[in-house]
C-alpha cells in the first residue's frame, strides 16, 4: 500500500479525534511511566496522550513517514519512531500502549495484542479502538465497486477490503488469561457530513486507500465516482442538506 496521507485523514481531524478521547477517558492510570501511542499517525492521539499524562514520557510509533513528519510537526518535543507494530515490543518500564484505529490494518492483530499485554508490567494497561464498520454501506460499496469494475481481478484489489472483527467474546478469551481486567465496548458514532462526496473524502483518508493505491490516476477517478454514486444512492441528506454517516466502533481496555 502506498503511505498514508496525513493531509487527507486530518480533514476530519475533530472527528477522527472523538474516538481516541473516549477510549483514553476510560483509562484507569494516573502517572503512568512510558506511553506509546502505537499508529501515531499525525500525532492527534499522541497530544492527547501528552495533555493528560504531562509527566510522563510519550513516544509515537508508526510506518509512514508522511504521518511522522506531521506528527513531529505538531509535537515537536516527543518522540516519534518508525516502525512496524507487528514486530514491536514494549520497553519494561512501558506502562501504557494507546492505539486508536490502527490495529485493524494488521492482517493478524490479535497475537499481537496478546504479545504486546504480555509484555507489559503489572497493572499495565492496553487501550485500542477499531473501526467496527465493515457490514455499513459505505464499507460494502467498496466491495462491490472493487468487485464490479475493470480492476476488479487486480490482486491487491481483491485483498483490498477488510475482513469483520471478531466479536467481544474472541478478544474477552483471547486477553483475560494475562489480565486482571478486561472491558469491552461499542460506540455507534454518527458523524454529520457536509454532503454524500464527503463520505468518500472521509474513507479516502482510510479503509479506499487499498483498493485506490494500485489504481491509475484515471482508474482513481473511474473508482471513485462509481463509489461516489452508490454513497449518493444510499446516505440521504437531512432537512439541512447533510448526511449521517453511521460508525460503530470497537473499544477495549485491557489492564495486565
Ligand atoms: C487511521 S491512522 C490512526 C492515527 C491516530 N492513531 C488516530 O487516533 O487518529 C492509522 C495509522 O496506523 C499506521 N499503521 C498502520 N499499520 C501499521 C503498522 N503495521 N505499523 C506501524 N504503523 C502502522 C498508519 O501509518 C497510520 O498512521
Amino acid at each position: 500500500m502506498e503511505d498514508w496521507s496525513a493531509r487527507q485523514y486530518l480533514k476530519f481531524e475533530d472527528e477522527r479525534t472523538r474516538p481516541p478521547r473516549d477510549l483514553l477517558a476510560q483509562v484507569p492510570l494516573d502517572n503512568p511511566r512510558l506511553v506509546v501511542d502505537l499508529g501515531c499517525g499525525p500525532g492527534n492521539s499522541t497530544e492527547l496522550l501528552v495533555a493528560r499524562f504531562p509527566q510522563s514520557e510519550v513516544v509515537g510509533l508508526d510506518s509512514s513517514p508522511d504521518m511522522l513528519r506531521k506528527a513531529r510537526e505538531r509535537l515537536p518535543t516527543c518522540k516519534f519512531l518508525q516502525g512496524d507494530i507487528a514486530t514491536w515490543t514494549p520497553e519494561p518500564a512501558t506502562d501504557l500502549v494507546f492505539s486508536n484505529a490502527v490495529l485493524q490494518w494488521l492482517p493478524e492483530h490479535r497475537p499481537v495484542m496478546r504479545r504486546v499485554l504480555e509484555a507489559l508490567p503489572r497493572g499495565g494497561v492496553l487501550a485500542v479502538q477499531m473501526p467496527d464498520n465493515t457490514r455499513e454501506s459505505a464499507l460494502v460499496f467498496q466491495r462491490e465497486t472493487g468487485e464490479s469494475g475493470p480492476w476488479r481481478d487486480h490482486p491487491e484489489i481483491k485483498a483490498a477490503a477488510r475482513k469483520d472483527l471478531p466479536p467481544p467474546e474472541a478478544y474477552y478469551d483471547l486477553l483475560k488469561p494475562v489480565c486482571s481486567r478486561v472491558d469491552i465496548w461499542h460506540s455507534v458514532y454518527n458523524h454529520v457530513m457536509a454532503s454524500p462526496a464527503a463520505i468518500t473524502e472521509w474513507f479516502k483518508g482510510s479503509s479506499l486507500q487499498p483498493f485506490l493505491s494500485p489504481l491509475d490516476a484515471g482508474a482513481r477517478e473511474q473508482f471513485l465516482a462509481a463509489y461516489t454514486e452508490k454513497i449518493v444512492g444510499a446516505y440521504k441528506p437531512r432537512f439541512d442538506g447533510k448526511v449521517l454517516l453511521r460508525f460503530p466502533r470497537l473499544f477495549i481496555i485491557a489492564v495486565r
